[in-house]
């Protein structure tokens, strides 16, 4: 079994953003991204935490906006469109999910498309959709791909199996699997809730791909031996013996599956690594754009 470690491959995607940014300061021009957060949940506030640390040691233009949960929809989208209008900003993420009471595809739909460095925007999904490489990738989505590049697994005429599909991962990552890029040509099935004998279908997978929100959801019985298997997962469980009660686990139960695979991807350290590291590159990248460099 060989481990797919996060680490090693977003270090490479860091060395290609440090010298597309050495390229883009040279010209006089510093990649700037904002990252809008509403609320106080404490997964996104920690999220959002390490976006602007990583901005940071890359020497980037950070801003985070910090919104009180009781920020309405019109407060919002103001917000939006400051950030559309502000020329030292290239990249915008509004993390998810939103307070309930505000519509999150409105907000998404707001955002310049060009500087919808999270892939989320209509046009960007449309291109994806399209095969037209002028768009942005989600960023976890396209970080589970270049893990599978980056390890030289083959996922031309492969058979991937993505449980879950949200818009953030599954459904992206399906577009992407099943494009004509490197990393695609792959015959992709999306399952989730409504799917009958999800198992079986799961043992047909030579990649399979866990992305559903439930700690430990994919067991032994769910994956063919000398299958691939990439743990989208991050979930904190209680545990009495860690040390602060809790931990990080996958939707992937890896003590039990791990031996049974080809190789696999752990949590922490593993697909959650590749995410900022992705929302660099697409940072950067729409600097360079914008720049018309
Ligand atoms: N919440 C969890 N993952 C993500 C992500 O990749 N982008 C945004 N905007 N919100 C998230």
């Amino acid at each position: 079994m060989k481990l797919i470690e996060g680490k090693p491959i977003a270090e490479a995607v860091y060395r290609e953003c440090l010298e597309t940014f050495a390229m883009l300061k040279e010209a006089g021009h510093v990649p700037g991204l904002a990252v809008v957060l509403v609320g106080e949940d404490p997964a996104s506030k920690a999220y959002v935490g390490s976006k602007e640390r990583k901005c940071q040691e890359l020497g980037m233009h950070s801003v985070k906006i910090e919104k009180p949960a009781e920020t309405t929809q019109e407060e919002l989208l103001a917000v939006i469109d400051e950030l559309n209008a502000d020329d030292s900003i290239h990249g915008i993420l509004v993390q998810l999910p939103l307070p309930k009471h505000l519509n999150e595809d409105e907000v998404i739909m707001r955002i310049d498309p060009a500087k919808d460095v999270d892939g989320l925007h209509p046009v960007n999904i449309g291109k994806l959709a399209m095969d037209d490489p002028s768009g942005f990738a989600p960023c976890t989505p396209s970080g589970c791909q270049r893990m599978l590049i980056e390890m030289g697994i083959e996922t031309s005429g492969k058979n991937v199996v993505i449980v879950g599909r949200s818009l953030l991962v599954g459904k992206s990552l399906a577009l992407l699997m099943m494009g004509k890029g490197e990393g695609g040509n792959a015959t992709v099935t999306v399952a989730h809730s409504r799917t009958r004998d999800l198992e079986a279908l799961t043992r047909s997978a030579d990649i399979l791909v866990a992305a559903i929100g439930i700690p430990k959801f994919i067991g032994p019985d769910h994956v063919r031996e000398g299958a691939v298997v990439i743990d989208v997962g991050i979930n904190r469980i209680v545990d009495a013996s860690a040390k602060n009660g809790s931990r990080l686990v996958g939707d992937v139960d890896f003590d039990a599956v791990a031996e049974r695979c080809e190789a696999i991807t752990p949590v922490p350290g593993g697909v959650g690594r590749m995410t900022i590291a992705m929302l660099m590159a697409n940072t950067i990248r729409a600097c360079r754009l914008r720049a018309g460099l």
